[in-house]
């Protein structure tokens, strides 16, 4: 059973962890346990606790599940509310529960106002994931102002705990960090109007764990905008850990009868370090939260033009470039920025989503046919949120801008944010793009977005500003509404590269622009970052021109290809400067990866070096009985020649053939588990792909 009740207490449990909650003799909603399995529900209790002094109040020394601000309590608190007369707590009665099958509601109401929050749990229990949300309910006739509300609060006892999240930028996303969290708060947040490069919706709390051992616990937030998480050592010997909307500049405005759900907050709990969670999240994203139209499906083999031409799109050159791309056995062609308005740089035109005549005389039409010709689908680019001030539609309305009146309006690359609490600008965007599916035979659409939000509105504020979350909300409106009218259309999240990788967009779109650096050696920590929370299938990897625009590196095509292979593959080349031999090698990959593509999208990934701390990098998919591996060699040193690498995830007893360097021999599982493999590698950028398959 995956929810028990005993008396007061509420026991969830998945095939491998618990977690425990229950409402003590004062009413009080606590947090009881976190982590291995425990069947039995009797074991827990409820110890008494009580005030300490007049500085620390039972509920502050306390783990809870809806610590509101007030009471007495100092710490962070999951949620803020003021009512119409100034009070600002919310003192509560739990009002009861109900058990509909996984889902386990519990209704706490206040004591005097007519106010309710819902608490929601759903247990996934062969997926070892519990889903958190919130709801707030005015039950009244006057107007409540919810001041934060965060998704989910968890406490684990114990201290000395470390979090980890990323430290990223622009073209360096992903990059891991952690932080012992010994006194006072940590906190991750971001207030960009979207998830960013810098930090993601998400914490990992452990104790040292590594990639094969330690206990972990995390959560994921299912939202796309201001986030924050704070993690904050009590004095109490336990940590607090809060995740969910931002409460900066967050203030909303409840009218009578209304209601406010929280986005919701995914938790597990791993025993076996941070490999055991990667799984087990990816995992999750694909049997519950990606779309189901596209989620059974391998992603195809895409060419993008963007490296290539920048904004020098036209008919003729991507002509060229798509019969070429069909050659070397891309599925997939998408026209990047600049087939639209007179978008000759990032200056202009943004908004005006009519084709420009002058690159495409006939309009998109030949230039589809004749993708489709060679076999290929066609996709194309499109930054529906943004309006540069050089275009027709800011000429028009000058007014559909996020804009404070009496300031200038703030730009980012050029460019200005659509208020997209407008219900205007919602209904434009979604018929621009509407238009464009319902004119050309579009089957893929790059949905990007390249500045952070810089300023809400004047008028907003009057109602409490819940800009942002409108912003996230109407986006979501608008990308479902398309799906639902263009169910085969395919969509990718892209902000300047992974800046909205999370798992908000993980429910509408199919894959996700993970980084605009194309480098295949930052590629490497780029995307190992990535896949502690986020699954292959969506990691979108490019090959492109060496030396890499960012950084002038130049690294053989093999190396790159085995690097973006890893992922989602794409090309990004420009391929009118190729020379025969590398495209003969790319053919040769993209022709491996069509055959591979399934176990890496699909199946279970391995970390199993890391060259920052190894001699070598090296990844694995396992999906039932193959196996596939990549080896990354990325300097070698003194002439060394032989590399040692155990595999992961096989039967001991099973005999497997190998394909390594072209030659096949067999082995057991218990010989490439607990011997390993012996690698050929040799020099600076050597790679290679070893194939592994039950006989
Ligand atoms: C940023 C994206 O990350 C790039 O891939 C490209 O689409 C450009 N925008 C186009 O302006």
């Amino acid at each position: 059973m995956a929810i028990l009740v005993s008396k007061n207490i509420f026991l969830l449990n998945t095939l491998k962890s618990s977690y425990a909650l229950g409402i003590d003799e004062n009413g009080l909603l606590r947090h009881l346990y976190w982590g291995d399995k425990i069947d039995q529900i009797e074991n827990f209790e409820l110890e008494r606790i009580h005030n300490r002094s007049g500085f620390h109040s039972a509920a502050d020394m306390t783990m809870e599940e809806c610590s509101s601000f007030g009471m007495m309590r100092y710490k962070e608190t999951s949620m803020k509310v003021k009512f119409f007369d100034g009070t600002q707590d919310f003192r509560y009665d739990v009002k009861g529960y109900v058990i509909e099958g996984n889902l386990l509601t519990i209704t706490l109401e206040d004591i005097y106002y007519p106010f309710q929050v819902k608490l929601f749990y759903q247990v996934f229990e062969e997926e070892n994931m519990i889903n958190r949300w919130r709801e707030a309910i005015n039950l009244g006739s006057e107007p409540i102002v919810i001041e934060r509300f965060y998704s989910a609060e968890y406490g684990i006892k114990g201290k000395d705990f470390e979090i980890t999240n990323y430290n990223g930028t622009w073209c360096g996303e992903f990059q891991l960090h952690s932080d012992n969290i010994t006194s006072g708060k940590k906190v991750f947040e971001s207030l960009r109007g979207l998830t960013s490069h810098v930090v993601n919706p998400v914490f990992m709390v452990h104790n040292g764990a590594k990639e094969d051992y330690g206990n972990v616990y995390y959560s994921v937030l299912e939202y796309s905008g201001n986030f924050k998480i704070v993690a904050e050592a009590t004095p109490y010997d336990y940590v607090n850990l809060l995740i969910g909307i931002s409460d900066t500049d967050f203030s909303l405005v409840l009218k009578p009868k209304e209601t406010f759900l929280s986005p919701a907050a995914y938790a597990g709990y791993s025993n076996g370090g941070f490999g055991d969670m990667s799984r087990t999240l990816h995992h999750f994203c694909i049997a519950k939260l990606m779309p189901k139209a596209t989620s059974n499906q391998v992603l195809k083999v895409l060419y993008n033009s963007w490296e290539a031409t920048q904004f020098n799109v036209s008919y003729k050159a991507q002509m060229l470039l798509a019969e070429k791309a069909g050659e070397l056995g891309a599925e997939l062609f998408v026209v990047d920025d600049g087939w639209f308005g007179k978008r000759n740089n990032d200056l202009s035109s943004l908004g005006d989503w009519q084709v420009d005549l002058i690159k495409f005389p006939d309009g998109l039409e030949p230039l589809i046919s004749h993708v489709k010709q060679v076999g290929m689908d066609f996709g194309i680019w499109i930054e529906p949120e943004m309006v540069n001030e050089d275009s027709d539609l800011f000429r028009n309305h000058p007014d559909w801008v996020y804009r404070y009146l009496n300031r200038e309006i703030l730009t980012g690359r050029n460019q200005y944010m659509l208020d997209l609490t407008k219900e205007e600008v919602v209904q434009y965007i979604f018929e621009a793009i509407d238009k464009l599916l319902v004119t050309y035979s579009i089957s893929y659409i790059k949905w990007d977005m390249n500045r952070s939000v810089g300023e809400t509105s004047n008028t907003l504020m009057k109602e409490g500003s819940s800009v942002w979350v409108a912003h996230t909300r109407n986006f979501y409106r608008i990308i479902d509404k398309l799906r639902e009218k263009h169910p085969a259309v395919e969509f990718e999240a892209c902000a300047s590269g992974g800046g909205r990788v999370d798992y908000g967009t993980m429910r509408y779109f199919d894959q996700y622009w993970t980084s605009d650096n194309t480098d295949a050696l930052d590629r490497l920590e780029i995307q190992r970052g990535y896949s502690f929370i986020y699954p292959a299938k969506y990691m979108r990897a490019w090959v492109t021109d060496s030396p890499n625009w960012i950084n002038e590196r130049s690294i053989p095509v093999t190396f790159r290809l085995h690097c973006a292979m890893a992922g989602s593959l794409g090309i990004g080349s420009n391929l009118n400067h190729m020379t025969e031999e590398e495209q003969a090698i790319i053919r040769e990959h993209i022709e491996l990866y069509k055959r591979i593509r399934e176990i890496i999208q699909f199946g279970q990934l391995y970390r199993l070096k890391y060259y920052k701390e190894d001699d070598f990098h090296a990844i694995q998919y396992v999906k039932d009985n193959k196996s596939i591996v990549f080896v990354y060699l990325v300097q070698g040193y003194f002439g060394k020649d032989k590399y040692f690498l155990k595999l992961k995830g096989l039967e001991l007893h099973q005999t497997y053939l190998i394909n390594n360097d072209g030659v096949t021999y067999e082995k057991t599982g218990a010989y490439l588990m607990h011997h390993g493999l012996v690698l050929n590698l040799k020099g600076d950028y050597d790679s290679k792909i070893v194939q592994v398959e039950e006989k």
